[in-house]
């Protein structure tokens, strides 16, 4: 499906976005922008914004952001020729017909056909549980404390048990056997036709937009497996979406409860705490946490009370902490997991427990204390220098010193003797890590030390895209300084390279750039948020210039040792030399007056 592009920037140019989203969301005039509530989050005080020279919209309370196709996409939960379709009619643009390839046509249709075909499922297991034959299914859940309310707003339903029944209803619909293999509902082999569920209570589980995409189906009893899920299809990626977010993502929460189970997640959302998801069963995914993130920057994890769900936390807090969230753990004891805790305790306990809930680096420190005799001396010298060398993931020192404090009151460890073990560790590492970028940057160096400075380098590279969009007459300063080249992470690099050609044709026109990532969901949204920085915050004229000189001067460091490490040829030295010197007068220059 690609339309040229000159057809897709000439459909969103003759769409004006403060018309368009004027029709959907309330807006105000506020300076040279347009404010409302957003409509991709729930909020009282409106932070989603519309910019009309901009062409885009952005919200700083959830990160949804975009140009006019993709609010349609997002809003109206259109697909991007759908989107496109509706624009093109608005202005009287003519698409040309050839839009898909016939492959991507099949795909998309076949996507679509079992995208239906699950909510026909999700239908019928729906009207089987309150059917005499679901009778058992609906008191199993009873039982389990389920409210009718809650059982309906779940799509809760029933998979009979002649294991053939559902087959026979979507055939009577009309879905061919060869499609409906490919929804994993159904085993068909050459000895027969058999539904994959059968006898067990089902969980839809739906996607972000509220579309059935699989299922999950609970034995009633002890037989095993406990839990039967839909196989990987498709529509059905486990790795990329959360059971339970397409109600958590409206919470007014500033923060999402994380747990195992769909049972967990509805005790919980039950009980009032509609911002609980969960990964379940599998084990968190990076993928996950980057789908939470355009939601919610805290989390806390509400994984079971055993070793495996301890185990589960000590791998999900890395890979929140990677995304940009940061977590904290429940502590669910006595009971096995939030079902148990709340049927036992109640909501208001529970909510007790999630504002006493660990920071995720006292929980880890926790668990390592838990290896040692602390008894015994030896042991004990190594839990500090463990504890020591932990707290060394902390870059700033003014964060680390924070948490030497909290260390060190809460195991009893002097403040002094640990923040001393701290530096000498650190500088021991800190040493060997200088030797060795000097040699070569791609030797293993653990990926914690070298994961920080690259944080930093994102973020001015980041920064300083943000500032030429917002004020297009610092590229003429920068000529001859600084060029798309400077900018090494894949994304900032494309944008980079749009964002200086049409400067030099005379025109910054963000919108535009983003039509190039309509196809990404992951990249758009972070081209998005480059449009769209608060920068001024309460800088002062002197602060801004400060700040912006010294962006610069990060962005340029960065590529000139890179460039210094990877300069193999007399030329590239030479350019190399020249760019150092280049570099040095850098330093304090000012762009703006
Ligand atoms: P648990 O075994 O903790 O289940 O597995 P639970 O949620 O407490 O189940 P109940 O309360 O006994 O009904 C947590 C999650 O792991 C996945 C499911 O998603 C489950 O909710 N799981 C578990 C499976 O996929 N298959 C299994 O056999 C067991
Ligand atoms: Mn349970």
């Amino acid at each position: 499906m690609r339309y040229p592009d000159e057809v897709v920037e000439e459909v969103r140019s003759r769409n004006d976005i403060v018309d368009i989203i004027s029709g959907y969301v309330k807006l105000q005039k506020k300076g040279g922008n347009y404010f409302g509530l957003c409509p991709f989050h729930n909020e009282k005080s409106p932070s989603f914004s519309v910019s009309g020279s901009k062409q885009m919209y952005y919200c700083f309370g959830c990160g949804a952001g975009g140009n006019v196709i993709t609010f349609l996409m997002e809003y109206e939960n259109y697909t991007f020729p759908e989107a496109l379709k509706v624009l093109a009619d608005r202005c009287g643009v003519k698409l040309p017909d050839t839009e898909y390839s016939r492959e991507e046509k099949e795909r998309a249709d076949r996507r679509s056909l079992l995208l239906e075909i699950n909510k026909a499922a999700a239908n019928y297991f729906y009207y089987q549980l309150r059917s005499p034959q679901g009778d058992m299914g609906y008191r199993y859940l009873k039982n389990r404390a389920l409210t009718d309310e809650t059982i309906r707003r779940f799509g809760l339903g029933y998979a009979g048990k002649n294991g053939g029944e559902l087959y026979r209803y979507l055939k009577s619909k009309g879905y061919s056997d060869n499609v409906l293999k490919d929804s994993g509902l159904v085993t068909i082999e050459e000895k027969g036709t058999r539904d994959k569920f059968w006898n067990r209570v089902m969980f839809p589980i739906m996607d972000t937009n509220n579309r059935v995409i699989g299922f999950g189906g609970r034995v009633m009893g002890d037989a095993k497996p406990k839990y039967l899920n839909s196989p990987e299809t498709m529509i059905f990626d486990k790795s990329r979406n959360l059971y339970g977010l397409n109600y958590a993502k409206s919470s007014r929460e500033k923060y999402m409860l994380i747990c195992e189970g769909y049972m967990d997640v509805i005790a919980m959302q039950q009980a009032g705490f509609v911002n609980a998801v969960a990964s379940l069963g599998t084990a968190f995914t990076g993928q996950q946490a980057a789908l939470l993130k355009r939601y919610t920057e805290q989390v806390v994890l509400t994984y079971d009370s055993d070793g495996a769900g301890v185990k589960a936390a000590l791998r999900a807090i890395p890979i929140l902490k990677e995304a940009g969230i940061s977590a904290r753990v429940l502590d669910m004891k006595p009971y096995k997991d939030p079902d148990e805790f709340i049927k036992n305790m109640g909501a208001d306990a529970f909510r007790e427990r999630i504002a006493r809930a660990k920071n995720s680096f006292l929980f880890e420190i926790d668990t390592i204390k838990k290896e040692y005799d602390l008894g015994d001396p030896e042991q004990k010298t190594r839990f500090y220098h463990a504890v020591a060398s932990k707290l060394l993931e902390f870059p700033e020192t003014l964060e680390r010193d924070n948490y030497i404090q909290a260390v060190s009151r809460e195991h009893g460890i002097p403040y002094e003797e640990l923040k001393r073990l701290v530096n000498r560790l650190g500088n021991q590492v800190g040493g060997r890590i200088s030797v060795r970028t000097e040699t070569r940057e791609d030797q293993q160096t653990p990926a914690k030390k070298k994961r920080n400075p690259e944080d930093g380098i994102r973020r001015s590279q980041r920064l300083l895209l943000t500032w030429l969009i917002e004020r297009p007459e610092l590229f003429d300063p920068l000529r001859g300084i600084i060029g798309p080249d400077d900018f090494n992470e894949e994304l900032y690099h494309k944008v980079a390279e749009m964002l200086f050609a049409q400067w030099e044709n005379g025109e910054v026109n963000p919108a535009e750039i983003l039509n190039h990532f309509i196809n990404d969901d992951e990249q758009y949204k972070e081209a998005a948020a480059l449009f769209h920085a608060d920068l001024k915050g309460n800088l002062s004229r002197e602060e801004q210039n400060k700040a912006f000189s010294e962006t610069v001067y990060r962005v340029k460091k960065n590529s000139v040792d890179r460039m210094s490490r990877n300069a193999s040829t007399i030329e590239e030295m030479q350019q190399m030399i020249r760019e150092q010197a280049a570099l040095k007068k850098l330093r304090g220059i000012r762009f703006t007056d």
